[in-house]
């Protein structure tokens, strides 16, 4: 089986792609891989902070990696909080402080409309491939359910009337930004050759 490290600390996303992947790839995670740093998220968009992740962590290493940045972008707010999704409230990166001020923004605005956007950037063998997905929804009044992470408890997925702090896992990767990025993963993985 095939190693491929995920470069990211949020051990919810590395629980979600596993439940996506199965069997198929040996996912490692920064920790097993004994990286012990936090990778910076500079830029203004999805696509560079990816690759910043993914290209950080390929030079450390040598070994193909993938890294993903996701932003939850909402219409009435001009697409904010956007690429600033984790540091919305704060650089302590705070869920609940996050989808709070998300609410207070939001007071008053009927347009409740928004999007998660996720970019991957796969790094294999020093050549770098791109990967996205989105996932249009509503944000809730209120935070709704206990599983997941981030603004799962207010995020309301197109065709569905829960939050995704309301899903199983299973379920939010069918509706999801990120499950729908990383079936693109899977699907070039698997037509190249050394896969
Ligand atoms: P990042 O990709 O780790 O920088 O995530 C940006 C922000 O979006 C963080 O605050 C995450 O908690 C949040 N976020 C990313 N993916 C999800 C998701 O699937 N559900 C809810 N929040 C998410």
């Amino acid at each position: 089986m095939q190693k491929l490290i995920f470069a990211t600390n949020n051990q919810h996303k590395v629980e979600e792609i596993r439940a996506l992947l199965g069997k198929r790839f040996q996912i490692v995670t920064l920790a097993e891989a004994g990286i012990h740093i936090d990778i910076p998220e500079p830029y203004d968009t999805l696509e560079q902070n990816a690759r910043e992740k993914a290209m950080t962590i390929y030079r450390l290493t040598g070994i193909s990696c993938f890294g993903e940045d996701t932003g939850l972008e909402t219409m009435a707010l001009n697409g904010d909080p956007g690429v600033k999704s984790a540091r919305y409230a704060g650089d302590e990166r705070d869920f609940a402080a996050n989808t709070q001020k998300l609410l207070n923004m939001l007071e008053g605005k009927t347009n409740r409309s928004a999007r998660f956007r996720t970019v991957i950037s796969l790094c294999l063998n020093g050549t770098e491939h791109l990967f996205e997905g989105a996932c249009e929804g509503q944000i809730a009044d209120i935070p709704r359910g206990d599983k997941g992470f981030g603004y799962d408890p207010v995020f309301i997925p197109l065709n569905s009337n829960r939050t995704f702090a309301e899903m199983d896992l299973a379920e939010k990767n069918q509706y999801s930004h990120r499950g729908k990025a990383m079936e693109q993963l899977v699907r070039f993985l698997l037509n190249q050759q050394n896969y």
